[in-house]
């Protein structure tokens, strides 16, 4: 059989990695996709960058649109990333007949519904397991992996620069703005890591794989979004002395009166393999009612371990290409005219336990007071730590530091206590609060 052929949209990073292993592992690929893949025509506006890249025998233009109008191609792969031109693009492609295969989490994450409809109604597929950490199959895992069970919820850690930023803090107690400069020194931090670190790129998967995982429709909009800039290094080196570490998880949970999706700093107990998930590495922790816990660790980013990802989509496509596209794996696991109703639900009715920081004024009676007001709001409280005034502010200090870990609360709950601690004369300093997840 002929082989299948490739438009590529963009080739950078990703793009040059895709080509490099589709050729390096061609025969293998092909034993198993059936037939051979072949990008024929690569569409970048540096087109003689882009022809040092691929070499003779490729076609290379400046329009993305040429290829989308070839009836030649049968796939096109978009690496342009983006919601803006990449948008129009992968519509153009759907419309036009041909397959796509995407690394764009931020173009699924809000504007997901539009292209999946669209791809649903003309019968070709979006493939996307590029677009969430990187080399790790999860999109595979959650839809057909564990499509036997009822998930109930995922935790990841699915940005690498986030994650290599804590890791340097924790290691070497300095503080988010160096080890950042650190970070983009040393490439691992984007000349503008605004996405990154505002922890919106997380947001972006974790939408995806609430999709996936609970059949709802992709809700970027809904997502609660807190990045790492505002974490203190004192707060890494509290956690670590209450057996805690502090990463920056993407959570979703399936609860009875809607879905939580989150992404926020968060502790996890440092004996879990998750805690001890270090440098630029993703993982992700999926938990099913059938399965129980299962766990996927990679690399989240970098050229060839993302163009296994999309490569493994090329193959998927190829196979199915030729099958009725009622019998394919639907785009978000679930068959459109199934999707569940359950709502994402607001921040204030999410359930979870959590750390807190009070700045305090070192007197009798200021510990029984904080206590005394949690136990009126109905918190519970699972740890207490209070360092001596002169550890904290030095030689005769008067103020120290109170860490409490709270049992789960609501978070609603949770606020109205904090604006009433934070209103004591007796607390000096806004009150830090991180959540907790236990994960068990
Ligand atoms: N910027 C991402 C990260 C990789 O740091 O993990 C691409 O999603």
């Amino acid at each position: 059989m002929k082989p299948i052929q490739v438009g590529l949209l963009g080739i950078g990073t990703v793009g040059s990695g895709t080509f490099k292993v589709l050729q390096r592992n061609q025969e293998e690929i092909k034993r198993r996709a059936g037939r051979g893949i072949e990008i024929t025509m690569v569409a970048d506006l540096d087109v003689a960058r882009a022809k040092a890249e691929v070499g003779e025998g490729v076609q290379v233009v400046n329009d993305a649109r040429a290829v989308i109008a070839n009836p030649a191609i049968d796939i096109v792969i978009e690496l342009i990333g983006g919601y803006g031109i990449a948008r129009e693009l992968v519509l153009e492609a759907i419309a036009a007949g041909k397959h796509v295969v995407t690394a764009n989490k931020a173009l699924l994450a809000v504007h997901g519904t539009e292209i999946f409809a669209a791809a649903h109604a003309k019968g070709v597929m979006v493939a996307f397991e590029a677009a969430v950490a990187g080399g790790i199959p999860i999109i595979k895992a959650l839809r057909e992996g564990l499509t036997a069970n009822s998930i109930q919820w995922i935790a990841g850690i699915i940005n690498g620069t986030t994650n290599f930023i804590l890791s340097e803090m924790r290691d070497k107690g300095l503080d988010f703005a160096t080890v950042l400069k650190e970070a983009q020194r040393l490439g691992y931090a984007e000349a503008d890591p605004t996405f990154d670190i505002e922890g919106v790129d997380a947001a972006h998967k974790v939408t995806l794989m609430s999709a996936i995982a609970f059949g709802i429709p992709v809700q970027f909009d809904k997502a609660h979004v807190e990045g790492i800039t505002k974490l203190a290094a004192q707060d890494i080196k509290y956690a670590e002395q209450l057996g805690y570490r502090i990463k920056l998880l993407g959570v979703t949970k399936r609860k009875a009166q809607g879905i939580e999706l989150r992404v926020h700093p968060s502790l996890v107990p440092s004996k879990r393999l998750l805690a001890n998930v270090e440098g630029a590495m993703n993982a992700v922790v999926v938990n099913g009612d059938a399965v129980g816990t299962t766990l996927y660790y990679g690399k989240g980013a970098g050229s060839e371990p993302t163009a296994s990802a999309v490569i493994a989509d090329l193959v998927d496509v190829t196979r199915l290409h030729t099958a009725d596209a009622a019998h394919r794996v639907p785009h978000l696991a679930f068959h459109p005219d199934s999707m569940s109703d359950l709502q994402i639900l607001p921040m204030s009715e999410v359930v979870t336990s959590y750390y807190l920081r009070l700045r305090v004024a070192d007197e009798a009676g200021v510990l029984a007071q904080v206590t005394g007001l949690l136990a009126n709001a109905g918190i519970s409280i699972d740890a207490v730590l209070q360092r001596e005034a002169d550890e904290v502010g030095g030689e005769g200090s008067t103020q120290t530091d109170l860490i409490i870990l709270t049992h789960d609360t609501r978070e609603g709950t949770l606020n109205d206590a904090l604006a009433q601690l934070q209103a004591l004369p007796t607390v000096l300093a806004p009150i830090v609060r991180i959540r907790k997840e236990e994960l068990s």
